[in-house]
């Protein structure tokens, strides 16, 4: 599977020669597995027509004063949050000093603004500007904003001037685009994750659940794959394609779930359990299918383990975050989890029933492609204070890149705080 198989790519299309190229782009990433929107500037528009784009994509192209807008409910907010990656190829030097100050005067520039998914540009112009002064320093502030510039390259330009500013060749922005997926954080860690439901059985037909989909587990399972971890993925019963990673493994019950922890723990190094697991058991399963025979039925329920906090307890203990789902005090609740199961980090969410759907707020939580996350965390270097992130409503792909960053640069620094401790 490629690294861009699934991903939800926009890619933005400024005012250019080079626009032309976009549409081999286009075709390119989805033959690569990607979902692609396209959203033009008008001087794109200018170049190519957006209806090439439309036929390419297969989906409503996105640029100012149109109906795709509104016609398919995507304006800016919701498709800053649907994409993984915006690629603005090619990248004008207009756009570019726009992007660098943050202005936000048409819908590329708002997107852009309002995106926390992973930006890049693809710079195309003739030499002169490319050289000029402004340009330069306008790439260097996005770069210092965690841009990612591809090119440009080098070469004859459509203005019969030869050097640097010409856009670069398709396949090497999609070599640029893959990289950026593929961060190396995590390189060489072992990663256990935990998804989905357990299942509690009651008699050989039925069982108690929750609604789980396993989404949020296998997000950050492949975002950490994509860091270079090795991952364990240890699910419960999950709807979902079983995901191409190093060791998966299917369980269900917590039980087998907690087996299946306590098997690979010795050379774990980051623990993170975003599985929904049981609290309780039935203490006794009927062997055969319980018959419909009383008005009343009575299931005694047991105590399961706690897994994490195991986890948490054991000589070899790895870094150790934990999720926290809840449904009201959502912020006392999670710090609580963090203290009492003795983890090093916990990623709370709010599960309680769906948002006002007049709000056009997307469903977050349980079963849902979003999600919302507040992040604490034990700080090494001050015992007092708890650190503390918020990652907005986004798709859950998006989420766990993020959420897999920081548990990368908290890893790393407990690591050196416990070097200098041990020295
Ligand atoms: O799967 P999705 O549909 O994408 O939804 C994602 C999610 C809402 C399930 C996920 O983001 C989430 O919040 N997972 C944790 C759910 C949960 O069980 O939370 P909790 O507050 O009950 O448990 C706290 C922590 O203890 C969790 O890390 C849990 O995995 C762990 N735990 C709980 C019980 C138990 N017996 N053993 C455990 O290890």
């Amino acid at each position: 599977m490629n690294t861009l198989t699934g991903k939800h790519i926009v890619i933005g299309i400024t005012g250019g020669i080079a626009a032309y190229k976009s549409a081999d782009l286009t075709r390119r990433l989805q033959e690569a597995g990607a979902d692609v929107r396209i959203v033009m500037t008008g001087a794109a528009t200018e170049f190519v027509t957006p209806l090439t784009f439309q036929a390419l994509s297969g989906h409503p192209v996105f640029f100012d004063n149109n109906d795709a807008n509104e016609a398919s409910g995507m304006k800016h907010i919701e498709l800053a949050r649907w994409a993984d990656a915006i690629i603005i190829a090619p990248a004008s030097a207009n756009t570019i000093a726009k992007l660098a100050h943050g202005r936000a005067d048409n819908l590329l520039t708002t997107l852009c603004l309002a995106s926390e998914a992973i930006k890049c540009f693809a710079p195309a112009m003739n030499r002169v500007m490319w050289d000029d002064q402004s340009t330069q320093i306008n790439c260097r502030t996005l770069i210092d904003k965690d841009w990612y510039q591809f090119g440009p390259a080098s070469g004859p330009q459509a203005c019969g001037e030869t050097g640097e500013g010409r856009l670069l060749e398709v396949s090497e922005i999609l070599t640029e685009l893959e990289r950026c997926f593929r961060s190396g954080v995590l390189q060489g860690l072992n990663l256990i994750v935990t998804a989905g439901p357990t299942y509690e059985a009651i008699d050989p037909v039925r069982f108690i659940g929750n609604r789980s989909s396993g989404r949020m587990g296998y997000a950050i399972a492949s975002a950490a794959q994509e860091a270079g971890a090795n991952v364990t993925l240890i699910s419960g019963p999950c709807h979902l394609p079983t995901p191409a990673l190093q060791n998966f493994i299917a369980i269900e019950s917590a039980e087998e779930m907690q087996q299946a922890v306590l098997d690979n723990i010795e050379k774990c190094h980051i623990y993170i359990s975003a599985a929904a697991v049981s609290d309780y058991r039935v203490e006794n399963v009927a062997i055969q299918k319980i018959k419909k025979t009383e008005d009343d039925l009575t299931l005694q329920l047991i105590k399961n383990d706690d897994i994490i906090s195991i986890v948490a307890s054991h000589a070899s203990r790895p870094y150790v975050v934990g999720f926290a789902a809840e449904t009201e005090n959502v912020t006392e609740n999670a710090k609580d989890k963090l203290v009492r199961k003795n983890l090093d980090m916990i990623v709370a969410n709010d599960v309680s029933t769906p948002l006002d759907t007049s709000t056009k707020q997307p469903d977050i939580g349980f079963n849902s492609e979003y999600n919302a996350l507040h992040i604490f965390w034990n700080q090494p270097s001050d015992n007092e204070t708890l650190g503390e992130r918020h990652f907005d409503i986004a798709r859950k792909s998006q989420l766990a890149k993020q959420l897999i960053s920081l548990i990368a640069k908290q890893y790393n620094i407990n690591k050196k705080q416990h070097a200098q401790n041990t020295a």
